[in-house]
Protein backbone atom coordinates (compact mmCIF):
# COMPACT_ATOMS: atom_id res chain seq x y z
CA UNK A 1 0.00 0.00 0.00
CA UNK A 2 1.35 3.43 -1.04
CA UNK A 3 0.29 6.85 0.82
CA UNK A 4 0.85 10.50 -0.25
CA UNK A 5 1.04 13.00 2.62
CA UNK A 6 -0.18 16.32 1.54
CA UNK A 7 0.58 19.33 4.13
CA UNK A 8 0.97 22.93 3.73
CA UNK A 9 2.78 23.63 6.62
CA UNK A 10 4.79 22.84 9.64
CA UNK A 11 4.35 18.78 9.10
CA UNK A 12 4.45 17.50 12.61
CA UNK A 13 1.81 15.18 11.42
CA UNK A 14 3.37 14.37 8.34
CA UNK A 15 6.98 13.29 9.98
CA UNK A 16 4.89 10.82 12.65
CA UNK A 17 3.36 9.39 9.36
CA UNK A 18 6.59 8.77 8.19
CA UNK A 19 8.39 7.69 11.20
CA UNK A 20 5.67 5.01 11.79
CA UNK A 21 5.56 3.65 8.36
CA UNK A 22 9.70 2.98 8.27
CA UNK A 23 9.26 1.62 12.17
CA UNK A 24 6.88 -0.72 10.15
CA UNK A 25 4.18 0.13 12.15
CA UNK A 26 1.65 0.80 9.13
CA UNK A 27 1.05 -1.57 6.33
CA UNK A 28 2.38 0.46 3.99
CA UNK A 29 4.84 3.12 3.02
CA UNK A 30 4.56 6.81 2.38
CA UNK A 31 5.57 7.24 -1.30
CA UNK A 32 5.65 10.91 -1.31
CA UNK A 33 5.11 14.01 0.09
CA UNK A 34 3.26 16.64 -1.84
CA UNK A 35 3.27 20.81 -0.66
CA UNK A 36 1.70 23.89 -2.17
CA UNK A 37 4.08 26.01 -0.94
CA UNK A 38 7.48 25.33 -1.72
CA UNK A 39 8.84 26.97 1.69
CA UNK A 40 6.72 24.43 3.73
CA UNK A 41 9.10 22.70 6.71
CA UNK A 42 7.24 19.60 6.17
CA UNK A 43 9.50 19.46 2.69
CA UNK A 44 12.89 19.25 4.73
CA UNK A 45 11.18 17.25 7.28
CA UNK A 46 10.15 14.43 4.43
CA UNK A 47 13.48 15.05 2.63
CA UNK A 48 15.39 14.21 5.65
CA UNK A 49 13.73 10.74 6.11
CA UNK A 50 14.71 10.20 2.62
CA UNK A 51 11.06 10.47 1.26
CA UNK A 52 10.27 11.92 -1.78
CA UNK A 53 8.97 15.18 -2.21
CA UNK A 54 7.38 17.46 -4.62
CA UNK A 55 6.38 21.45 -4.00
CA UNK A 56 3.31 22.21 -6.99
CA UNK A 57 2.82 25.87 -6.59
CA UNK A 58 -1.11 26.09 -7.48
CA UNK A 59 -0.61 29.23 -9.10
CA UNK A 60 1.76 28.23 -11.83
CA UNK A 61 -1.44 27.00 -13.65
CA UNK A 62 -4.34 28.42 -15.25
CA UNK A 63 -6.90 26.92 -13.17
CA UNK A 64 -7.47 24.75 -10.54
CA UNK A 65 -8.53 21.94 -12.35
CA UNK A 66 -5.28 21.85 -14.40
CA UNK A 67 -3.44 21.64 -10.57
CA UNK A 68 -5.02 19.21 -9.57
CA UNK A 69 -4.41 17.26 -13.14
CA UNK A 70 -0.93 17.66 -11.88
CA UNK A 71 -1.68 15.99 -8.73
CA UNK A 72 -3.89 13.39 -10.10
CA UNK A 73 -0.11 12.42 -12.26
CA UNK A 74 1.81 12.15 -9.39
CA UNK A 75 -0.18 10.08 -7.72
CA UNK A 76 -1.22 7.87 -10.03
CA UNK A 77 2.75 7.29 -11.33
CA UNK A 78 3.57 6.97 -7.73
CA UNK A 79 1.01 3.98 -7.39
CA UNK A 80 -1.09 5.73 -4.53
CA UNK A 81 -3.71 4.10 -2.68
CA UNK A 82 -4.54 6.68 -0.23
CA UNK A 83 -4.27 10.18 0.56
CA UNK A 84 -3.53 11.34 3.55
CA UNK A 85 -4.14 15.24 3.83
CA UNK A 86 -2.10 16.98 7.34
CA UNK A 87 -2.44 20.55 7.31
CA UNK A 88 -2.96 21.01 3.48
CA UNK A 89 -5.01 24.10 3.29
CA UNK A 90 -7.00 23.98 0.73
CA UNK A 91 -9.78 22.75 -0.60
CA UNK A 92 -9.94 19.15 -2.57
CA UNK A 93 -11.92 20.15 -6.02
CA UNK A 94 -13.65 17.85 -8.47
CA UNK A 95 -10.66 16.26 -10.62
CA UNK A 96 -8.63 15.01 -7.78
CA UNK A 97 -12.01 14.51 -5.69
CA UNK A 98 -13.20 12.14 -9.00
CA UNK A 99 -9.73 10.39 -9.62
CA UNK A 100 -9.14 9.44 -5.33
CA UNK A 101 -12.95 9.11 -4.46
CA UNK A 102 -12.87 7.71 -0.77
CA UNK A 103 -9.60 7.38 -0.96
CA UNK A 104 -8.70 10.74 0.62
CA UNK A 105 -8.78 11.45 4.46
CA UNK A 106 -8.14 14.74 6.90
CA UNK A 107 -7.40 15.32 10.24
CA UNK A 108 -9.31 18.02 11.94
CA UNK A 109 -7.95 19.74 15.71
CA UNK A 110 -12.16 19.65 16.27
CA UNK A 111 -15.34 17.21 16.90
CA UNK A 112 -16.41 18.29 13.86
CA UNK A 113 -19.14 19.23 12.95
CA UNK A 114 -18.40 22.09 15.59
CA UNK A 115 -15.81 24.08 14.81
CA UNK A 116 -14.93 23.67 10.89
CA UNK A 117 -12.03 25.65 9.09
CA UNK A 118 -9.48 28.02 10.16
CA UNK A 119 -8.18 28.17 13.57
CA UNK A 120 -10.91 25.09 14.91
CA UNK A 121 -8.38 25.51 18.45
CA UNK A 122 -9.28 29.31 18.68
CA UNK A 123 -13.00 28.78 17.77
CA UNK A 124 -13.11 26.47 20.19
CA UNK A 125 -11.41 28.78 23.48
CA UNK A 126 -13.83 31.65 21.93
CA UNK A 127 -16.97 29.19 22.44
CA UNK A 128 -16.12 28.72 25.79
CA UNK A 129 -16.17 24.47 25.57
CA UNK A 130 -15.57 22.36 28.02
CA UNK A 131 -14.76 19.52 25.55
CA UNK A 132 -13.31 19.54 22.43
CA UNK A 133 -10.56 17.45 19.91
CA UNK A 134 -10.13 15.54 17.31
CA UNK A 135 -11.88 14.03 13.90
CA UNK A 136 -10.37 12.11 11.06
CA UNK A 137 -12.95 11.85 7.91
CA UNK A 138 -12.77 11.06 4.76
CA UNK A 139 -12.54 14.52 2.41
CA UNK A 140 -15.73 15.36 0.11
CA UNK A 141 -16.55 19.10 -1.59
CA UNK A 142 -17.27 20.76 1.91
CA UNK A 143 -14.51 22.56 4.30
CA UNK A 144 -14.09 19.79 6.40
CA UNK A 145 -17.75 17.56 6.08
CA UNK A 146 -17.18 14.86 4.99
CA UNK A 147 -18.02 11.00 6.54
CA UNK A 148 -16.18 11.05 10.20
CA UNK A 149 -13.75 7.95 10.68
CA UNK A 150 -12.62 8.61 14.09
CA UNK A 151 -12.84 11.28 16.97
CA UNK A 152 -11.32 11.89 20.01
CA UNK A 153 -12.41 14.21 22.82
CA UNK A 154 -9.66 16.53 24.27
CA UNK A 155 -10.69 18.40 27.65
CA UNK A 156 -10.41 22.15 28.47
CA UNK A 157 -8.70 22.76 31.41
CA UNK A 158 -9.51 26.27 34.08
CA UNK A 159 -6.90 28.98 32.11
CA UNK A 160 -6.51 27.02 28.75
CA UNK A 161 -4.74 28.65 26.12
CA UNK A 162 -4.25 28.52 22.76
CA UNK A 163 -0.74 26.70 23.14
CA UNK A 164 -1.40 24.66 26.01
CA UNK A 165 -4.71 23.30 24.13
CA UNK A 166 -3.01 22.98 20.65
CA UNK A 167 -0.29 21.03 22.24
CA UNK A 168 -2.80 18.71 23.87
CA UNK A 169 -4.57 18.14 20.36
CA UNK A 170 -1.44 17.60 18.73
CA UNK A 171 -0.38 14.79 21.07
CA UNK A 172 -3.53 12.88 20.26
CA UNK A 173 -3.79 13.92 16.47
CA UNK A 174 0.02 12.17 16.78
CA UNK A 175 -1.35 8.95 18.05
CA UNK A 176 -4.46 8.41 16.30
CA UNK A 177 -3.63 9.50 13.00
CA UNK A 178 -0.87 6.51 12.29
CA UNK A 179 -3.87 4.21 14.11
CA UNK A 180 -6.66 4.95 11.83
CA UNK A 181 -4.19 5.08 9.04
CA UNK A 182 -3.38 1.97 9.68
CA UNK A 183 -6.60 0.64 9.80
CA UNK A 184 -7.73 1.86 6.69
CA UNK A 185 -4.55 0.22 4.70
CA UNK A 186 -5.63 -3.20 6.63
CA UNK A 187 -9.16 -2.48 5.00
CA UNK A 188 -7.90 -2.16 1.62
CA UNK A 189 -6.15 -4.77 1.73
CA UNK A 190 -8.46 -7.01 2.69
CA UNK A 191 -10.73 -5.62 0.04
CA UNK A 192 -7.98 -6.30 -2.33
CA UNK A 193 -7.13 -10.28 -1.46
C1 LIG B 1 -3.20 19.85 12.52
O1 LIG B 1 -3.62 20.39 13.74
C2 LIG B 1 -4.35 19.32 11.74
O2 LIG B 1 -5.41 18.92 12.56
C3 LIG B 1 -4.78 20.50 10.90
O3 LIG B 1 -3.58 21.16 10.58
C4 LIG B 1 -2.63 20.92 11.60
C5 LIG B 1 -1.37 20.49 10.94
O4 LIG B 1 -0.30 20.44 11.84
N1 LIG B 1 -5.50 20.06 9.75
P1 LIG B 1 1.10 19.85 11.41
O5 LIG B 1 1.57 20.64 10.18
O6 LIG B 1 0.90 18.40 11.10
O7 LIG B 1 1.99 20.09 12.57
Amino acid sequence: MKLALFASGTGSNAEVLIRSAQAGELSGEVALVISDKPSAPVLAKAQALGVKTVAIRPTSFQNKAEYEQELVSRLQSEEVDLVVLAGYMRLIGPVLLSAYEGKIINIHPSLLPSFPGLDAIGQALQADVTVTGVTIHYVDAGMDTGPIIAQREVPLVEGETHETLAKKIQAVEHKLYPTVVNQLLHEKLGEES
